[in-house]
């Protein structure tokens, strides 16, 4: 039995069994190893990805539940958010082994495309599930507030 999923724009008919996890599509069927594993229990957000912009983790996600869904990847974000996140991020040089950012920006871009202007309370609730084993939490949160100010046309500069 087949699957059919679009992810960043592309039809893919994929032969695997339903409930195979999306991560493991991603990485091992699709080759798109932009997305991590970090637990596999929805406990750490490293393989966040989105589906009509919304964050989930693609860890515990069936290829089956999202069926005929759009699926949106770090190859693949192309938003204004998605953009202003990654440019703060190289901003304030926000990574620094890097395995978790991935999905932190997947999560950061969702954050702003549903919250202009997030405050600290808002960062922690929508952010509060992607871990980071090197602690790069307060870059995270000056970057996001970079993004959504760069959004806005004003400047930190
Ligand atoms: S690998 Fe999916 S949440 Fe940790
Ligand atoms: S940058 Fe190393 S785990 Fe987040």
């Amino acid at each position: 039995m087949s699957v059919s999923v679009t992810i960043n724009g592309k039809d893919y008919k994929l032969d695997v069994p339903p409930e195979t996890p999306l991560l493991w599509v991603l990485r091992d069927t699709l080759k798109m190893t932009g997305t991590k594993f970090g637990c596999g229990q929805a406990l750490c957000g490293a393989c966040t990805v989105q589906m009509y912009g919304q964050p989930i983790r693609a860890c515990v996600t069936p290829v089956s539940a999202v069926a005929g869904q759009k699926i949106t990847t770090i190859e693949g974000i192309t938003t204004k958010e998605a953009k202003a996140v990654q440019t703060a991020w190289e901003k304030l040089q926000v990574p620094q082994c890097g395995y978790c950012q991935s999905g932190q920006i997947m999560a950061a871009s969702a954050l702003l495309a549903n919250n202009t202007s997030p405050s600290d309370a808002d960062i922690d609730a929508a952010m509060g599930g992607n871990i980071c084993r090197c602690a790069t939490y307060v870059k995270i949160r000056n970057a996001i507030k970079e993004a959504a100010d760069d959004l806005k046309g004003e400047s930190h500069a």
